[in-house]
């Protein structure tokens, strides 16, 4: 049987980032960029360029660095936004304009324009978008509460005036896959030149069908699946990349369709959006969950000794996941660290590799077993960005009546500073010493730990992001101890604030307006 090719259109960057707390910064939508045009993703939205200067930056810097996938960038149906997103995605080697208007009656009422004068709207923007690039994608918003008749007929004027694609959005997660695969096939049956294009779905998960709505669209028709890392989006999120690709994959016998991901890229992916976004992914997650290849039950265990496929549908493999998780234990050496960390993804320079060694040894001697997910946590601790601050010692002490009180030592700038603050608990206590020594006006936006094994002696992985003056900075650590991995956490995404104040504004003194530190 031969498999139509689905297009994959990957919108973590602009949908996905929109959710509130999703923010990521300039180098790490460069970086998750990268890893969907590896993944083999074909189209990847890169963002909203008229919402904000950071947004065009990152939508043009993405252009720029494209290696295959096409590069999109979203615009409101008017001329301004359309020149902006032009602007921006005009260096990729593959652009494509991606403009929408909401077409449902609620929808309407918002930009008070009648049936009529809607229609002309998009006539007009859909021209100049297409006059200035040969691939433009439009989307009626809110399709699937859209008029039937009204939606054929804005969907041809679509197509007349030039649109590549057209999108059909479940916007507010309202349909269900029945209705979601007769649309698309109503359209290719009604509208005049619907042949000629390519028919997109993009689906919410409101009610928990976003997955199945997409897969449904696709068997009435539609070519392009719109999805998101994880899941990542709007209140419940949109269409999770990782279900449709690995649900073609393993039902091709029913679903025939292809898609151009490298599927062993998934888990690597996955790990790095949970974690720039801060949106940690759920156990049970189908697929990249942590317990979606876990077999714990004695029952369960007995049959895949026997027999892999007894309870697997897929292997971990299939998505990148390592077979075995045990992996190295104290007295493991470099050369050991640099293959294990290669097959983890993980391509160190030597002196990354000399710096993840020392805190592998660390770990190892607090540690029973260090296991891949220990190792990753490791990598990740980015504490190499900058050290004009540096933890030297804490010491918290905790009693059943607060307040908990913390002794820090903090290096600012080469010079040991200590305090002891109290605060409510332990975590406060240590954050409120830190603010004593270094005081700052950088806003707490996220505060999250995860375990990251199993067992009391597990690391814990916290993220801590802030914000001061528009600029954002997430700071990652792992330790046994939670309240110095916090402590780290929160230490490295203040380093990373300074750097990036320095970027935007070479030569001013960290020490001056927000950065104070004290004598
Ligand atoms: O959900 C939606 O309707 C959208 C559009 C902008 C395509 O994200
Ligand atoms: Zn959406």
């Amino acid at each position: 049987m031969t498999k139509d090719r689905v297009l994959i259109f990957d919108t973590t960057l602009r949908d996905g980032e929109q959710s509130p707390g999703a923010t990521m910064t300039h180098e790490e939508k460069l970086e998750i960029a990268e890893l969907l045009d590896e993944m083999g993703v074909d189209i990847i939205e890169a963002g909203f360029p008229i919402a904000s200067e950071g947004d065009f930056r990152a939508v043009s810097e993405i252009s720029q660095r494209s290696a295959s996938a096409t590069i999109c960038g979203l615009a409101r149906a008017n001329y301004k936004d359309i020149d902006r997103c032009w602007e921006a995605v005009k260096s990729a080697r593959s652009p494509r304009i991606h403009t929408f208007i909401g077409t449902s009656p609620l929808h309407r009422a918002i930009p008070n324009l009648d049936m009529d004068q809607m229609a002309e709207r998009i006539h007009d923007t859909v021209t100049h978008a297409r006059n200035l690039c040969d691939n433009v994608q439009w989307s009626p918003m809110d399709a699937t509460r859209t008029e039937t008749d009204y939606l054929c007929r804005v969907v041809e004027i679509a197509i007349k005036a030039g649109a590549t694609t057209i999108n059909i959005p479940d916007t507010v997660g309202y349909t269900a896959p029945r209705e979601s695969a007769d649309l698309i096939r109503m359209l290719l049956n009604r509208v005049p030149g619907a042949d000629s294009i390519v028919f997109a779905t993009h689906c919410h998960n409101d009610l928990g069908m976003a997955t199945a709505n997409a897969l449904a669209a696709v068997e009435g028709g539609a070519r392009q699946i719109e999805c998101t890392i994880n899941g990542l989006g709007e209140r419940a999120g949109n269409t999770a990349l990782e279900e449709v690709v690995m649900a073609l994959k393993v039902r091709g016998d029913i679903m025939p369709y292809a898609t151009g991901i490298d599927t062993t890229k998934i888990m690597n992916i996955s790990r790095r959006v949970a974690t720039v976004s801060g949106f940690p992914v759920q156990f049970n997650k189908a697929i990249v969950g942590k317990n979606a290849f876990a077999h714990e039950s004695g029952i369960h265990q007995d049959g895949m000794l026997k027999n892999a496929e007894t309870f697997e549908i897929m292997r971990p493999t299939d998505i990148g996941l390592a077979d075995t998780s045990l992996v190295m234990g104290k007295h493991s050496g470099r050369a050991a660290l640099r293959a294990k960390l290669k097959e983890l993804g993980f391509e160190l320079a030597d002196n990354q590799l000399n710096d993840v060694f020392v805190r592998f040894k660390d770990l190892a001697d607090r540690k029973k077993e260090v296991y891949d997910d220990d190792l990753i946590a490791l990598v990740r601790q980015n504490d190499a960005v900058a050290d004009y601050l540096r933890l030297k010692d804490l010491r918290v002490v905790c009693g059943t009546r607060g307040p908990q009180t913390a002794e820090l030592v903090l290096e600012i700038d080469g010079v040991d500073k200590s305090v002891t603050a109290k605060g409510d608990g332990p975590v406060d206590a240590t954050f409120n010493a830190v603010k004593a020594l270094f005081k700052h006006k950088a806003r707490l936006q996220l505060y999250q730990v995860n375990a990251v094994t199993e067992g009391t002696d597990a690391q814990a992985t916290v993220s801590v992001r802030l914000e001061e003056g528009g600029h954002i900075a997430t700071g990652q650590s792992a330790d046994t101890d939670t309240v110095v991995a916090s402590a780290k956490a929160y230490i490295n995404a203040l380093n990373r604030l300074i750097v990036r104040r320095e970027r935007s504004a070479p030569g001013e003194d960290i020490k001056g307006v927000s950065y104070k530190d004290v004598d």
